[in-house]
């Protein structure tokens, strides 16, 4: 009787960690969301319309007619990062751990994730049109960042 007791807790446990569940310490998880100051390329290298995923940094940059913002790539479900486990892409972010969708400014669409991404403030060097996205400033999502006229 023991026995079949422990193997009905072994299945359970073995059931348990075989769904897709992404709460950090797994490949393609977050512990925790991005931090700091995070170098985001050059203004020349982001045009209207498009986006850019900073690899390594659980953001990425977007572009329209009124400027640049940054979103983080964490889902805001079990926190599995969207550049490696989903798609980022200029008219969405989408995780594919449970499905949940996000617009580009972050709000949540679909799917088991309950809130919207945060929005980070987002810097850019008149001189030289470098942009640095500081992790640690939350912003509105309609906050955008004017690109610099660089001659
Ligand atoms: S981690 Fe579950 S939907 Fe993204």
């Amino acid at each position: 009787m023991a026995h079949e007791s422990s193997r009905r807790t072994f299945l359970s446990v073995v059931a348990a960690g075989s769904a897709v569940t992404c709460l950090g310490g797994l490949s393609g998880c977050a512990a925790a969301g991005p931090t700091g100051q995070i170098a985001a390329g050059n203004i020349s290298a982001i045009a209207e319309g498009e986006s850019v995923a900073i690899a390594g940094q659980m953001v990425a940059l977007f572009r329209d007619a009124n400027g640049l913002w940054a979103v983080t790539t964490i889902c805001t479900h079990l926190q599995c990062d969207m550049q490696e486990q989903g798609t980022v892409s200029p008219s969405e972010l989408s995780c594919d751990c449970h499905a949940s969708t996000f617009t580009p400014d972050g709000d949540r669409v679909s799917g088991p994730a309950n809130r919207a991404l945060d929005n980070f403030e987002v810097l850019i060097d008149e001189a030289t049109g470098d942009i640095t996205i500081d992790a640690d400033v939350v912003v509105d999502a309609a906050t955008r960042t004017a690109a610099p006229a660089i001659t």
